[in-house]
């Protein structure tokens, strides 16, 4: 038998219970607005969510209007108590791209990296200005950067293959860039050397990485585009990692960034902002213990402000780009209980009716998660389960070991914190539907992604007609 965690007695002890004014969303496992109603169940946004499951189905997204919103503020307003100079901060939309997402953040004033000509489009689409748009990716298509270009956002250089296709662009593909009254607005991403603690996975800062220019190449590529009239480099930018909880890491970060600034300044480069990605990790259980949203701002403007001062240089405009401290905690998943099996001696397995293809987490970077039964919020835990998935696959677990109270068919089990990397990694595996999201918010729940239909898997499909039944004849 395996070792089981520390008991909580019931889902009831998961509910926020803020020590402050101003609890930084990313250290609690439930939205801030979680709240345990009069039928002991569980109510997020001021909705309850076995209703929602009625009115919407499950898996269900249920998103939290207030802790996201509370979360972005948050990041400003630390940037404007320590950060002398400008700053932008940017939502790093991979973690959970859709309009109404995107719309929000915009909303809150933060600017939005993509990653893909589908999370700009859909940045776009949510009437984004493009202005306040940055595209990364380590292997951008040429019709992605000219998207991006024609669209007027900033591009985020990888590497060298992207420097040179850049540079030649106009040739290459005829675009239009109007390039002697707007050169392509660009920022390079180098790879520090700083290490952190964090899967292998979602670790990108060490050298051995496959993102961003190695910085003992920083004068070349410094020589490089000083000498092309069609690429303004605007800044630099770096990120070490995702689901981090130490600051130090952070902390060296700033000054490596600093050290390169200096040095673009003698090739005549206009450098004037530095981007030191994201990275701060959330609670996903109890022993999970990240920093406040407050104190990782705090260390990152201390960190540029100390070495600019030692350099004497003018601070630059600083950005951030969060992503999962933004959205992570701000989200729950909904599902529906269903079959059960006893293997006596080794563990009781409960199933949901979604898994690896609604959160890929647990199956990709061995992800813990914690889970609550919605319905019967304070009913006591009395047994150690194994969540199981419904796919076609061993490992689609959602939690090993989860401490739950007894549970049957049709409870409505809630896995806490799956705001980030879970809607956005979701797939069709064994052709599954994906779910739809609700935004909650003063007790009005808002459908703001559909959920998938039949016909929505079959869209794509194409049969020829020679293996269409009457062609088989
Ligand atoms: C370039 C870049 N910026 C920002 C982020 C956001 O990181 P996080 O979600 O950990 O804040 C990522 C995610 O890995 C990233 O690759």
């Amino acid at each position: 038998m395996v070792s089981t965690p520390a008991l909580v007695a019931s889902g009831r002890q998961y509910l926020p219970t803020p020590a402050t004014d101003c609890p930084s969303p990313n250290q609690f496992l439930l939205p801030l607005t979680a709240k345990l109603n009069s039928q002991d169940h569980l109510e997020v946004g001021g909705c309850d969510v076995v209703d929602l499951v009625a009115q919407f189905g499950s898996p269900l997204y249920v998103l939290d209007e207030e802790t996201l919103r509370m979360a972005c503020r948050q990041y400003r307003q630390a940037f404007q108590r320590y950060y002398p100079g400008e700053s932008l901060v940017i939502y790093a939309s991979k973690a959970w791209n859709c309009t109404a997402v995107c719309a929000i953040v915009a909303s809150e004033g933060l600017g939005i990296d993509v990653v893909s000509g589908g999370e700009l489009y859909t940045a776009l689409q949510a009437g984004l200005n493009p202005e306040t748009l940055y595209l990364h990716g380590n292997n951008k298509s040429l019709n992605e950067l000219e998207f991006a270009i024609d669209q007027g956002c900033t591009i985020v250089v990888d590497n060298w293959f992207e420097l040179e296709t850049l540079s030649g662009l106009d040739t290459l593909s005829g675009l239009d860039t109007g390039m002697t009254s707007r050169p392509i607005r660009i920022m390079l991403r180098l790879t520090p050397g700083i290490e952190c603690h964090t899967h292998d996975y979602i670790r990108t800062g060490s050298i051995d990485s496959k993102f961003g220019f190695d910085p003992q190449q920083i004068e070349k590529v410094y020589k490089f585009i000083s000498q092309q009239p069609s690429l303004e480099c605007v800044g630099l930018h770096a990120h070490i990692g995702s689901q981090i909880f130490e600051l130090q890491p952070h902390h060296d970060l700033g000054a490596v960034m600093v050290q390169w600034f200096q040095k673009a300044a003698q090739y005549g480069l206009p450098v004037q902002q530095l981007d030191i990605g994201g990275g701060l990790g959330i609670r996903y259980t109890e022993s999970d213990d990240p920093p406040s949203i407050d104190e990782w701002v705090k260390t990152v403007c201390l960190a540029i402000v100390e070495a600019c001062e030692s350099q004497g240089l003018p601070l630059p405009k600083l950005i951030a780009e969060p992503g999962r401290s933004l959205i992570g905690s701000a989200c729950v998943t909904a599902y529906t209980m269903g079959s059960q099996k006893e293997v006596p001696g080794i563990r009781r397995y409960v199933t949901v009716d979604g898994g690896m293809s609604d959160n890929p987490r647990p199956i990709t970077y061995q992800s813990t998660y914690r889970a609550i039964v919605a319905n019967r919020m304070s009913a006591e835990i009395s047994e150690t389960v194994t969540i199981a998935g419904k796919h076609c696959e061993s490992g689609d677990i959602v939690i090993k070991n989860a401490q739950l109270p007894k549970t049957q068919p049709g409870d409505i089990l809630v896995v806490m914190g799956t705001g980030a990397y879970n809607y956005s990694m979701a797939s069709n595996y064994n052709r599954l539907a994906r779910p739809a999201a609700v935004l909650v918010h003063d007790g009005e729940a808002s459908l703001i992604l559909e959920r998938e239909t039949y016909h929505d898997l079959v869209r794509q499909d194409r049969l020829p007609a020679r293996l269409s039944a009457s062609g088989n004849q």
